[in-house]
């Protein structure tokens, strides 16, 4: 009875260690294998708030937008209340960087007002609008934002145009 009882399980003894030892190493190689795959899919479907860079790189951009608005002849006379104090070209900065942040999908709640009634009474022409547009570009290209990042943000702000541009 003792010996039956203690034959087997001397010889299953083995197998079970080996098939002990290698399921979490299979379960690890596993795991690291669809945790990559994970990675990659995220990598491509990364939002392009954390593809620009993030929080930094949007204050960046939108900061610069503005200094680059504010000197330019072509828009600037509609922005003579934002360059009128520091306060009020950083609140816009600020409010501007926001916008974008929550557009392109980072953890910021924009709390201004919607495109339409921020523009509204404004008359922003469609050439203002595209001046706009070229100033981002030229902003975007100097921080040397990819071109894939580039296309998106432009993508996104792009269609905005219908609700700034009002008579
Ligand atoms: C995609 C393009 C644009 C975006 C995303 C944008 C976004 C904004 C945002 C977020 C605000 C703040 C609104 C609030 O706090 O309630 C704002 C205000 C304003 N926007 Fe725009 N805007 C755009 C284009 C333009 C253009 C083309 C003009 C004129 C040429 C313009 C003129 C203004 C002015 C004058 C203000 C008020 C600024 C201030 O209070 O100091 N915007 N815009």
């Amino acid at each position: 009875m003792h010996m039956i009882n203690k034959q087997p399980r001397v010889t299953t003894a083995p197998a079970r260690i080996r098939f002990a030892a290698w399921t979490p190493l299979v379960a690890i190689g596993a795991l690291t294998l669809s945790l990559s795959a994970a990675a990659l899919s995220a990598a491509a479907d990364e939002a392009l708030y954390d593809r620009l860079g993030g929080q930094a790189a949007i204050e960046a951009v939108a900061g610069s937008l503005v200094d680059r608005i504010l000197g330019d002849a072509r828009v600037n006379r509609w922005f003579a209340h934002t360059a009128a104090t520091p306060e009020n070209t950083a609140s816009y900065k600020a409010r501007l960087s926001q916008f974008i942040c929550e557009a392109s999908g980072g953890p910021c709640h924009y709390a201004g007002r919607d495109m339409v009634s921020a523009h509204r009474g404004r008359k922003v022409t469609s050439e203002a609008f595209d001046a706009v547009v070229e100033d981002l570009v030229a902003v975007l290209a100097t921080m040397k934002v990819p071109e894939r990042e580039q296309a998106d943000l432009l993508r996104l702000l792009g269609p905005l145009k219908q609700s700034i541009v009002q008579p």
